[in-house]
């Protein structure tokens, strides 16, 4: 046989096994089996959220020793690095979101799922009251609850400062419903530029409707940029040659530099990256309200200027949400940082008993970052398996004193108190470490094919750009996307951006 039939064959074969697992593994997740129902001897393990933190805390828990009851307005995790992409059509909203069940629906307990917004939490009586807030309800659609240990993992919400003018007139890139609203912003975007085009217009009406400002140059707005520069040079400048070159984007930043947490070398290549794709970073810059047309600006020297644009986004931030502050308002002694949750080494919340708080409700010396909530979740997750492995032995060992005390025979006195040291060894082995955060480097991705990484190996700092970095970004985000349906769902959009670009109709 000739080398070329070997390798025809041994192709065909590799390609038959490739698509066989992969049909396998989908078929698995998609029909799972049966699983324990709910037990009364269990303790019950109330979740909050189902986003990074509390998606990573569901997939590694073992529900075989608790009930776990979830909570959350949203029925999906969201995986918010690749929201930027669904803003200007190179990602579908639905590529990124996976519903919860897709994880509870395969753990061996069964897991309680509840479509509902926690409005209030008793730390004292040990309850959480939640209520439907989605546009059909049922007859019933508010009840209380009773947890033995609370996960709060409700996340953060937009920081707008009540700056006038930015709920009405700003778009948001933060969760699904932005996401939503992200595809929104790319047709308001297509509807300022089809505006622009119509005829008539005078030219400084159209330089306002070619104007967009993004607010915030931390990553979001540094991504977003990015994501907006690459969508005006691949397809807009196809589509609308005449109108493109009159596109600006500006980025408006009160701090002294975009960037903060990344090293000098770092913010210094996206600025000069920017400056080459024409996006004009605005520092120690406030935007003090957002109007219709405009946005005004408190600059540098003090005073006032008037900035006209077609559209704005606003990316200023996280703040607390009210589930959140109200419960911190009950516990003034303890809960005294604004920024969110204080929690001890081992992420329960200070002042309460049964209750941790993870990812960005809580107010640690961490960014609030995924990364960090993921971490805490899984931390969580075998924290509470040695916990429920001390509560079992510490009732086995009540049972067996108990015992003790009752028998006569002392053979059989004997064989208790062998059962007992041998639980008290085991209970003495049983060690609750504290959360230790490992950072494993950040990533952003700046538009033009170009990403910047502070990475805890390789000296610190990468920058670069071309396809080697766009693969590196893309396959990252890629390996951590939360199942093979989202990786498959997203580099099919990669691949449909590709072959034909985004979509500028606007429907
Ligand atoms: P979230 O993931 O926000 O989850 C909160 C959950 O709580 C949601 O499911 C929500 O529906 C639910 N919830 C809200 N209110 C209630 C309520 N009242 N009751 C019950 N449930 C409630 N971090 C990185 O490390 N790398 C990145 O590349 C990165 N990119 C990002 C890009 C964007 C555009 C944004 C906005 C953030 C990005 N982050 C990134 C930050 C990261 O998304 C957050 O740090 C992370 O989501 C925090 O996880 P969490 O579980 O605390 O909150
Ligand atoms: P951020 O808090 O990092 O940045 C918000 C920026 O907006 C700040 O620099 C602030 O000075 C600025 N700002 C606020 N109000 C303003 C105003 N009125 N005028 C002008 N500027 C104003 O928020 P961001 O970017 O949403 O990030 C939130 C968290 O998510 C961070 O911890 C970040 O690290 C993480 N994240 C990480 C990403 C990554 O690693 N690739 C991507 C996106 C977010």
């Amino acid at each position: 046989r000739s080398f070329l039939q070997i390798l025809g064959r041994t192709t065909l074969i590799g390609l038959v096994a490739g698509v066989g697992s992969f049909y396998y593994i989908t078929q698995r997740e998609r029909h799972p089996g049966s699983q324990l129902p709910f037990d009364d001897t269990k303790k019950t393990l109330v979740v909050l959220g189902s986003g990074w933190g509390a998606t990573s805390l569901l997939k590694a828990l073992d529900t075989t020793e608790y009930n776990v009851v979830v909570i959350s307005p949203k029925n999906y995790f969201l995986f918010t690095p690749l929201l930027p992409s669904v803003a200007v059509g190179t990602l579908n909203p639905r590529s990124i979101i996976q519903s919860i069940r897709y994880i509870t629906r395969h753990k061996t307990r069964g897991v309680s799922v509840i479509e509902a917004e926690a409005q209030a939490v008793d730390p004292v009586g040990r309850t959480v009251s939640f209520s439907d807030n989605s546009p059909i309800k049922g007859e019933t659609s508010t009840r209380t609850i009773p947890y033995d240990y609370l996960v709060i993992s409700v996340g953060a919400e937009v920081q707008t400062f009540g700056i006038p003018g930015v709920q009405e007139h700003a778009c948001f890139m933060k969760e699904l419903a932005d996401a939503e609203q992200a595809s929104l912003m790319q047709k308001q975007f297509m509807d300022c530029i089809e505006s622009a085009a119509f005829p008539g217009q005078s030219k400084e009406e159209v330089e306002r409707l070619l104007h967009m400002v993004v607010v915030g140059g931390g990553p979001t707005g540094i991504e977003l940029s990015g994501e907006l520069h690459d969508f005006l040079e691949d397809d807009l400048k196809s589509w609308y040659p005449e109108l493109a070159s009159k596109i600006k984007i500006t980025l408006v930043e009160a701090l002294p530099s975009v960037l903060p947490m990344f090293s000098k070398q770092l913010i210094d290549y996206t600025e000069s990256t920017f400056k080459e794709s024409k996006i004009d970073i605005m520092t120690k810059t406030m935007v003090k309200e957002v109007k219709d047309k405009s946005v005004v600006l408190q600059m540098p020297d003090k005073s006032m200027k008037e900035l006209p644009c077609g559209m704005v986004v606003w990316a200023g931030g996280n703040k607390g949400r009210q589930v959140t502050k109200d419960l911190m308002a009950r516990l003034p002694a303890d809960q005294t940082n604004r920024r969110g949750i204080i929690v001890d080494d081992y992420l329960r919340m200070k002042g309460t008993d049964g209750i941790y708080a993870i990812g960005d409700c809580s107010a640690t010396s961490y960014a609030p970052t995924a990364q960090v909530a993921a971490q805490q979740g899984a931390y969580l997750a075998r924290m509470l398996v040695q916990m429920a492995k001390k509560d079992s032995l510490e009732n086995k060992l009540e049972t067996l004193e108990t015992e003790q005390t009752k028998v006569a025979d002392d053979e059989e006195r004997k064989r208790i108190a062998d059962e007992v040291n041998v639980a008290r060894g085991q209970m003495a082995k049983i060690k609750l470490r504290p959360f230790h955060y490992s950072h494993q480097g950040s990533l952003a991705y700046i538009g033009s094919e170009k990403a910047i990484a502070d990475l805890p190996f390789m000296n610190g700092n990468i920058a670069s750009g071309g396809m080697a970095t766009y693969l590196f970004w893309r396959s990252a985000y890629l390996s951590t996307l939360f199942s093979l349906r989202n990786r498959t769902l997203v580099a099919t959009d990669w691949l449909k951006v590709r072959l034909f670009g985004r979509d500028v109709a606007r429907d």
